[in-house]
């Protein structure tokens, strides 16, 4: 959480910093400040609790000068959102100013020991301590800024990622990091450098740029080369990565919402997703990772998805598709348990991480515990050159384009679809997977996106529809088989951004508790489709309305039997059994977003989340 933004060069840093973190604003947005050293060789900090549209109002008036400086936007850890405890943190002498993303686990222990040295502490962050201790050990040592940061950092326990300034060396900012990830823009002719938490705030000013690893630093002096090291200050070879973002996904493109702009792209970035990956021509998916991997792959006798949230979900389906495809056995874990909990590792597991961001701490650890125990680590991630991405030893990318809004929808389709075609292709390696299924899956699989389209369609109806709805405080969503991480995943959208408090189940667990809540105030929607136990979820429903429950249900179009028995329900068209999640999850993203709208709510930033988790 927490988005960092640095930048030295010619330009003047000041738009360059606020627009930057507009981008990186759904990584938190709870205060922003940015640090300039002004023209004339002040340094300006200016910070406000709110968006950065607040920290915008405030500099509005000052100084703003300068073609240097860092800036910051927060996901408060330690420490009230307020205007104290926003970054950039400056240290006891005003020489030293530092932004920070991660957790400083240690940070009693070293503010005590720094205040007993005469430190003063103005903040309730961990993230002071570190300027301190920067400046702390570079005063008492004698040591270069760089030299400062590394020895500052082997005493720190925790995640970082940090910028700092030097307001008495106007031509260097020094960056690291270790569990928190950072980008390096490089400038033409290394006139300019950028830094950030991820590639949004640098593409429209340089394609080059350097992913820094755990416990790396980096100097970025004007007119020199890149320089990065090891917290011991031996050099890393710099490996310039060409970076190319659509930059037209970063903005709304016309909608109120990202997250309705996302929902809507769902037709294009799914074609995107599959595009060389299922050849029409061949009737055939062809994975560049399976094909390099075969082996590896094929030989797996069992694999462990670690996921979370969101990708927890799709993690469901996705050991629902291999089961069915591979008949290998999945095991499904929340990467944030796996990680503690001694699991049982072998190497001839695959662990697959599914993540959008690439970054999520959890998962990340959950990596690490796999990657020691000798199994192969496959990734599904969306955020190309994200951490994810580069731990584990192969993996398939969902190239859906940057995700924004916070609650995540194109993502999961994505991962969906993603998992689909790994589901087949490994099958077809392995021998499991029935022919004609296969091309029946294969040939459906192309007429999603535009199935997709036909749902939404349907967006004015459920807006209409989400007018009923928004007395509710309580919501369940039942769904079977294929549907049931659906209704979890319709459930986990709704209570995101709407705060209403939602609950998904295997609707055949109702009876078993559940059913106790069902009253006439009680919105119940179900995932009824023409699937699997399609009569079983018609009893639930009659159950339900039997006790007065609102049944919203989301059916195949032109299913008669539920049209007769509830007034409220959202047509799909018809697919097959296996991939109806990528159809019934469209009419609850709509729905979610919809009740969160006519509550008035920021649905983009909802209260308390940030859309990249990298704390545990
Ligand atoms: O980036 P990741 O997919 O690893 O993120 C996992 C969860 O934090 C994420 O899916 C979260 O649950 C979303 N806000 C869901 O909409």
């Amino acid at each position: 959480m927490c988005g960092i933004v640095g930048y030295i060069g010619k330009r003047q840093a000041y738009p360059i910093l606020v627009g930057g973190l507009h981008r990186l604003e759904y990584r938190g947005y709870d205060s922003a400040g940015v640090a300039l050293l002004s023209d004339k060789g002040e340094l300006n900090v200016y910070k406000a609790k709110g968006k950065v549209a607040e920290l915008e109002l405030v500099a509005s008036e000052k100084d703003c000068s300068g073609t240097m400086g860092v800036a910051h936007t927060r996901w408060a850890t330690h420490g009230e959102p307020s205007t104290k405890n926003a970054h950039p943190h400056v240290s006891e002498s005003g020489n030293l100013t530092l932004v920070h993303n991660g957790i400083i686990e240690n940070y009693v222990v070293l503010r005590d020991q720094l205040k007993a040295r005469g430190y003063h502490f103005q903040s309730d962050t961990d993230t002071e301590v570190l300027v301190q201790l920067i400046e702390y050990v570079e005063q008492s040592l004698g040591l270069s800024l760089e030299a400062a940061v590394q020895t500052a950092l082997k005493r720190v326990i925790g995640a970082y990622a940090i910028v700092v300034l030097d307001r008495r060396s106007p031509n260097r900012l020094v960056a690291a990091r270790k569990s928190s990830p950072m980008v390096v823009g490089i400038g033409e002719g290394n006139e300019e450098f950028f830094v950030a938490s991820d590639a949004s705030p640098i593409a429209e000013y340089t394609k080059k740029m350097v992913y820094l690893n755990d416990e790396e630093i980096v100097v970025c002096e004007r007119g020199h080369e890149l320089r990065v090291c090891t917290l011991d200050n031996k050099d890393v070879p710099v490996e310039v990565k060409n970076v190319e973002l659509d930059l037209t996904m970063l903005d709304k493109g016309g909608y109120p919402h990202f997250m309705l702009k996302e929902i809507f792209d769902q037709p294009s970035v799914l074609q995107d997703c599959m595009r060389g990956r299922l050849l029409p021509e061949h009737g055939r998916v062809v994975l560049s990772a399976l094909t390099d991997h075969r082996e590896r792959l094929v030989s797996a006798r069992r694999i462990v998805i670690v996921s979370c949230g969101t990708s927890w979900h799709a993690g469901l389906i996705g050991k629902q598709l291999i089961e069915h495809f591979c008949k290998v056995p999945v095991e499904v874990e929340y990467a944030s348990e796996f990680r503690y909990r001694e699991p049982v590792i072998l190497p001839d597991d695959v662990v697959m991480a599914i993540s959008q961001s690439g970054e999520t701490a959890d998962t990340l650890a959950a990596i690490e515990l796999a990657r020691e125990a000798g199994a192969f680590v496959f990734g599904v991630v969306n955020a190309v050159g994200s951490s994810i991405a580069r731990n584990t030893h192969t993996g398939t990318y969902i190239h859906v384009g940057p995700e924004i809004g916070v609650a995540s929808t194109k993502a999961f389709t994505g991962q969906v679809c993603v998992l689909t075609m790994l589901a087949l292709a490994l099958g077809e390696a392995r021998g499991t997977v029935d022919a004609a299924e296969y091309r029946a899956v294969v040939e459906e699989l192309q007429q999603i996106p535009a199935k997709i389209e036909h749902i939404l369609e349907q967006n004015s109806r459920i807006e209409t529809l989400s007018k009923i709805f928004t007395y509710a405080h309580n919501f369940l969503y039942l769904g079977r088989g294929w549907n049931y991480p659906v209704a979890l995943e319709g459930a986990l959208k709704l209570k995101e951004i709407s705060y209403i408090h939602a609950e998904g189940y295997p609707a055949a667990e109702m009876k078993h508790g559940p059913i106790a809540l069902i009253d006439q105030e009680m919105p119940v929607v179900f995932i009824a489709t023409h699937h699997q136990q399609y009569e079983k979820i018609i009893s639930n429903m009659q159950e339900v309305k039997s006790r007065n429950g609102r049944i919203i249900a989301v059916i195949t179009e032109g299913d008669e039997v539920v049209k007769k028995m509830v007034s409220e329900y959202i047509e799909v068209p018809e697919t097959l059994s296996c991939l109806a999640p990528l159809l019934s999850v469209i009419p609850l993203q709509l729905l979610a977003y919809h009740i969160a709208v006519q509550k008035g709510l920021n649905v983009d930033m909802p209260r308390n989340l940030a859309k990249s988790v990298t704390v545990e």
